[in-house]
C-alpha cells in the first residue's frame, strides 16, 4: 500500500514526514538531518568502517522511509570511498511524487547527485539495483516481522518509530531476529534509549552502550554483536 505522508519542516531546517494513520514523525523534529547525520552516519557507518577498518559494509535499515539515511549513506561512501550494500524493509512506501518535494539533495549539499536520490526511490523492490558503481540497494516490502533474509549484516539501522507507536517492534523478539541478521562485530544503532529498549537488547545477547546524542537528544544506543 502506497502512502501519501504529509511533508512538515524539522528545527533545522531539513524536511521530514509524518505517517498518516500512526501520526509519528519520520526523524526528530529538532532536525531531520542532524539525526541522520548524528546516529546513522557519525555513531553507525563511520564508526563501524573506522573501527574495522573496511571498505565494504552492509547495512540493513528498519524503516526505509523517505530515504533521507540510505541517501545520506551513499553519500559518506562516495566521499570515503566505501562500498555499500544497503537493504531497506519498509511496510508503507511513500508516494514517489514525494521524492522531489522533500529536496534531500539539496538539503545535503549534493545537487549532481539528485538523480541518484531519485532512483533509489524507483528502483525496483526486493531485488539488488545498482545506484551508483558502489552502493547496491535491496528495498523489501514487508513488514518487518515477516522478513525471511539469508544474508547477513554488518550494521543495522533501527529506526522505527518509537516505542509508544510501535510497542510491537521493540521486542525481544525482534530484536532476536536483529541480532541473527548480524555479523560478529556487527553494530546496531537507534535514537531510543529507553529503558524496556535497553533491557530487550541486553536480554537478547548485544553488549551495549548509551552514547551522547545529538543537540537536544540526551541518549542514543549502540548495541553490539560480540
Ligand atoms: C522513523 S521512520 C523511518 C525513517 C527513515 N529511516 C528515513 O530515513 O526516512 C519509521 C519507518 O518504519 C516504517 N514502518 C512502520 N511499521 C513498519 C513495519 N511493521 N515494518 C516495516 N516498516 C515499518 C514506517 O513506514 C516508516 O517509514
Amino acid at each position: 500500500m502506497v502512502i501519501n505522508p504529509k511533508i512538515v519542516v524539522t528545527d533545522d531546517g531539513s524536511n521530514t514526514l509524518v505517517h498518516p494513520t500512526i501520526g509519528a514523525h519520520y526523524h526528530s523534529t529538532f532536525g531531520a538531518k542532524q539525526e541522520s547525520d548524528f546516529i546513522f552516519i557519525q555513531e553507525g557507518i563511520d564508526f563501524y568502517v573506522k573501527k574495522l577498518d573496511v571498505k565494504s559494509v552492509s547495512i540493513l535499515e528498519m524503516g526505509f522511509g523517505s530515504g533521507l539515511n540510505a541517501y545520506n549513506t551513499l553519500l559518506y561512501g562516495l566521499e570515503h570511498n566505501i562500498s555499500i550494500n544497503y537493504c531497506g524493509i519498509e511496510k508503507y512506501p511513500i508516494d514517489v511524487k514525494l521524492i522531489s518535494e522533500l529536496d534531500y539533495p539539496k538539503i545535503l549539499n549534493s545537487e549532481n547527485t539528485a538523480n541518484l536520490f531519485q532512483n533509489m526511490h524507483t528502483s525496483k523492490w526486493e531485488e539488488y539495483s545498482e545506484i551508483s558503481k558502489e552502493f547496491q540497494l535491496k528495498k523489501i516490502n514487508k513488514s518487518l516481522g515477516n522478513i525471511d533474509l539469508e544474508e547477513k549484516f554488518d550494521i543495522i539501522y533501527f529506526d522505527a518509530f518509537g516505542p509508544k507507536d510501535q510497542p510491537e517492534l521493540w521486542s525481544v523478539s525482534v530484536f532476536e531476529k536483529m541480532f541473527s541478521l548480524l555479523n560478529t562485530n556487527g553494530i546496531l544503532v537507534t535514537y531510543c534509549s529507553k529503558g524496556i529498549v535497553k533491557n530487550a537488547l541486553r536480554a537478547v545477547g548485544f553488549d551495549l552502550q548509551r552514547l551522547a546524542g545529538p543537540p537536544s537528544k540526551r541518549h542514543i544506543l549502540r548495541a553490539t554483536k560480540l
